[in-house]
């Protein structure tokens, strides 16, 4: 009971931050912080009764206004088994239909005393946008192609886990860099935690000027593919993409599609991540996707973990009570 109620050991001084927006502006210390805090978490979701206190009592809202299966749900969890109370507002069915504006809604959601909004957006800095208009906790579950801090957390997470360490590592990101925001949030955090990081892929998904982030450029996945530890594998992202940026799905998955071959010649404990959801047979095989080098499910085991430990650093209470 006592290890229910205690507040994490990690959850220490280095954090004094209201809001996530991005791992842009996070330092190191603070990215470690989430992650120690997030291995105190891990097995709260392993145990018969999956309950902590550190949200009781708190109100958390995930505003969603692009589809989302982990990430909406993962933070719902996250949030009720640390204690919370939760509601999920459909953007679809509310009064901004009616004309009311973005801010307007979540200004009339916060009124409903609320500690923290999870929000989606397609807008890049929607969040932060929120962020100066509400007194609660704002959390960025994505927005655009700008970022998704808690995603880009817990890959870094899932690969600290397996491999160890972050630093002196060499993780590829391969796909749709330019519209992705995954891409950016693990360029951030990995390149802070002294990982060497390659981004890859055809010259129109890779935006000229990435490499003012810190990162290399490669156009050639099997140029690459015996130099990584780790390969986060991104998604193309159809709803973003004007069309015409690769001249089909069979010439960019003989290019940049992981399949057992490419395995073959990869290292042999090469790691695969994805951030999902995942287009089987554009980007990866299902051999792949469900095989040996793949930690796609275990990604979303850490989810939890990881946004919890962003709930409870942001909003929990120094000492629970029950
Ligand atoms: N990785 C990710 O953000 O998945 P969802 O879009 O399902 O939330």
């Amino acid at each position: 009971m006592t290890l229910d109620l205690a507040p994490s050991k990690k959850t220490s001084s280095v954090w004094t931050r209201k809001h996530l927006l991005g791992l842009e502006e996070l330092s190191r210390e603070e990215i470690l912080t989430i992650l120690d805090t997030a291995e105190d978490f891990v097995e709260v979701s392993t145990r018969k009764r999956k309950k902590r206190s550190d949200l009781k009592g708190k109100v958390v809202v995930t505003l969603f206004f692009e589809p989302s299966t982990r990430t909406r749900a993962s933070f719902g969890f996250a949030a009720r088994r640390l204690g919370a109370e939760t509601s999920d507002f459909a953007a679809s069915s509310s009064s901004l239909n009616k004309g009311e504006t973005f801010i307007d809604t979540a200004k009339n959601i916060e009124a409903m005393g609320i500690d923290a909004v999870i929000v989606r957006h397609n807008v890049p800095g929607a969040p932060h946008l929120l962020s100066q208009h509400l007194n609660c906790s704002v959390i960025n579950a994505g927005d655009g192609a700008h970022e998704h801090p808690t995603q880009g957390l817990l890959d870094i997470f899932t690969i600290r886990q397996i491999k160890g360490r972050i630093e002196g590592l060499t993780v590829g990101l391969v796909g749709d860099i330019a519209h992705s925001r995954v891409a950016r949030s693990n360029i951030h955090g990995l390149l802070k935690l002294g990982a060497r990081v390659i981004v890859c892929g055809p010259p129109t998904l890779v935006p000229a000027d990435i490499h003012r982030l810190g990162v290399e450029v490669a156009y050639h996945l099997d140029d690459i593919l015996p130099h990584c530890d780790v390969l986060n594998v991104l998604r193309i992202q159809f709803e973003r993409q004007r069309g015409g940026l690769f001249p089909s799905i069979q010439e960019y998955f003989r290019l940049f599609g992981m399949h057992a071959e490419r395995i073959r010649r990869a290292k042999e404990n090469i790691l695969l991540l994805a951030p999902g959801p995942i287009n089987r047979g554009v980007e990866l095989t299902p051999e792949v996707a469900d095989g040996p080098h793949s930690a796609i499910l275990k990604q979303v085991t850490n989810g939890l973990a990881v946004r919890m430990a962003v709930l409870a650093l942001l909003c929990g209470d120094p000492v629970a009570e029950d």
